[in-house]
C-alpha cells in the first residue's frame, strides 16, 4: 500500500516525538511491502516564527491533498501570557481543523496495569477503564461569533449548533458503540443551554436506528465527577466542542501520565492524528519526552489506513516496553531512558529484533542523580 502522508512536527516536544513516530511508520512500511510518503509541513509557533502566519495556505493544500497527517504538538509560552498577542499558535490548529472539516475528534483513554500506581485515582476504581471520547470539534462556542465593546469592557462568544453538524459526529459515535459495549452517553447542559438541548433532541431521534446501543445523558458537572468517581462505567462518550476539550484532559489523567495519550480528528477527507499532550517546552530537546502518545496516534493512523494488524502490533511493541519498565522520565524520574531509545525499542519489536531474554543493562539507562 502507498500513502502519502503530511508531517507537522509542530512545537517544543513535537518534533522529537513525531520523529520516533516515523522511525515505527517506517519499520513497518519495511515489514509489511507498504510505502509511506511523508511532505514536511509548518503550523504553530514553528510556521509563525518561520513566515509570520501559524498556518501556512502551503499547509493546507497539501493537507487536503494527502492521506493522513501526523502532527507533533502546538503552543510555546511566549504566546500564552500575553493575551495582547494578534497571531497565536492555536489559530493555526483551530483553522486546519476547519478548513480541513475535522468535525470529530475521537479520544480513547485506557490503562495499563504496570501505570496504575502513577494514576491520581485509586487502582481498583482504574483497572479496566476503557472509554472513548468523541468531541464535537469544528463548531459551539469555538467558532461562534466573537466581539469584544470598543472599552473592552464587554465581551462575548457564540454557541451555535446545527441538526446536520450534531448527526455527523453523532453517526460515528453510535457506530463506534456497536462495535464495543454498547453503551452511549450524551454529555450536555441541557438543563440551562439551548444547543445543549438541541443535542439531546437529535440524538434521541437517532437512537432508534441503533436500538442496539442503550443511550444515556449526563449534565457535563455531573460527567466531570462521575469520571474521577467511577470510570469504568463509560464505553463512548459523546458531546460538544467545549465540554469535549475540558473532561478529555480531565480524562487523559486517569492513565497515569497526559504522555500516553493519543487522538484522531477525523472529517469527511483526510484525517489528523495527535498527541494529546501539549508542547511541553520544558522538555523540548532533551531527549525525555515521552513519545508514545505519538506513536499511538501514529497506529491510530494505520487503522485509518485500514492496516489493522499493523496497528495492533505498535500497540503490542509499547505495551511490552511499558510492561518490561523501559519507560521516560514522566513515568520513571529515576530509572528512565531517552525518547530516542524507547522508538528505538519499540522499532525493534516491531522488526523483531529484540531478543526474548532482553538485557536491560545492554540498553541506553539514564539514571539521574539524586542529590
Ligand atoms: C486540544 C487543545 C486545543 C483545543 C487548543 C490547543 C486550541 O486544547 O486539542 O484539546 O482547545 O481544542
Ligand atoms: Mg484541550
Amino acid at each position: 500500500m502507498t500513502k502519502n502522508i503530511v508531517i507537522i512536527e509542530g512545537d517544543g516536544i513535537g518534533p522529537e516525538v513525531t520523529r520516533q513516530s516515523i522511525k515505527i511508520l517506517n519499520t513497518i512500511a519495511d515489514q509489511f511491502g507498504h510505502e509511506f510518503n511523508y511532505r514536511y509541513c509548518l503550523m504553530g509557533a514553528d510556521a509563525i516564527d518561520k513566515t509570520g502566519n501559524p498556518l501556512p495556505d502551503e499547509t493546507i493544500e497539501s493537507c487536503l491533498n494527502c492521506d493522513g497527517i501526523l502532527f507533533g504538538a502546538i503552543g510555546h509560552p511566549k504566546y500564552d501570557n500575553d493575551p495582547t498577542a494578534k497571531v497565536r499558535p492555536e489559530q493555526g490548529l483551530l483553522k486546519l481543523r476547519k478548513s480541513l472539516q475535522l468535525f470529530a475528534n475521537i479520544r480513547p483513554v485506557t490503562t495499563y496495569p504496570s501505570l496504575h500506581h502513577l494514576s491520581p485515582l485509586k487502582t481498583k476504581n482504574i483497572e479496566e477503564v476503557d472509554f472513548v471520547i468523541f468531541r464535537e470539534l469544528t463548531g459551539g462556542i469555538y467558532f461562534g461569533k466573537k466581539e469584544i465593546d470598543e472599552a473592552g469592557t464587554r465581551a462575548s462568544d457564540d454557541c451555535v449548533y446545527t441538526r446536520e453538524e450534531i448527526e455527523r459526529i453523532a453517526h460515528l459515535a453510535f457506530k463506534q458503540a456497536q462495535q464495543r459495549r454498547k453503551k452511549l452517553t450524551l454529555v450536555d447542559k441541557a438543563n440551562v443551554l439551548e444547543t445543549s438541548r438541541l443535542w439531546r433532541r437529535v440524538v434521541k431521534d437517532m437512537a432508534s436506528q441503533y436500538s442496539d446501543v442503550e443511550l444515556n445523558f449526563l449534565f457535563v458537572d455531573n460527567a466531570a465527577m462521575q469520571i474521577i468517581l467511577n470510570p469504568k462505567q463509560f464505553d463512548v462518550i459523546l458531546t460538544e466542542n467545549m465540554f469535549g476539550d475540558i473532561i478529555s484532559d480531565e480524562a487523559s489523567v486517569i492513565s497515569g501520565s497526559l504522555g500516553l495519550l493519543p487522538s484522531a480528528s477525523i472529517g469527511s477527507g483526510s484525517a489528523l492524528f495527535e498527541p494529546i499532550h501539549g508542547s511541553y517546552p520544558q522538555a523540548a530537546g532533551k531527549d525525555i519526552a515521552n513519545p508514545i502518545g505519538s506513536i499511538l496516534s501514529a497506529a491510530m493512523l494505520l487503522e485509518h489506513f485500514g492496516l489493522v494488524k499493523e496497528a495492533n502490533l505498535v500497540r503490542t511493541a509499547v505495551n511490552w516496553t511499558l510492561e518490561n519498565g523501559f519507560v521516560t522520565k514522566d513515568i520513571d524520574p529515576v530509572n528512565f531512558y531517552f525518547t530516542t531509545t524507547i522508538g528505538e525499542l519499540i522499532s525493534d519489536f516491531v522488526s523483531d529484533k529484540i531478543p526474548v531474554d532482553v538485557n536491560k543493562g545492554n540498553i541506553e539507562l539514564r539514571k539521574s542523580t539524586i542529590i
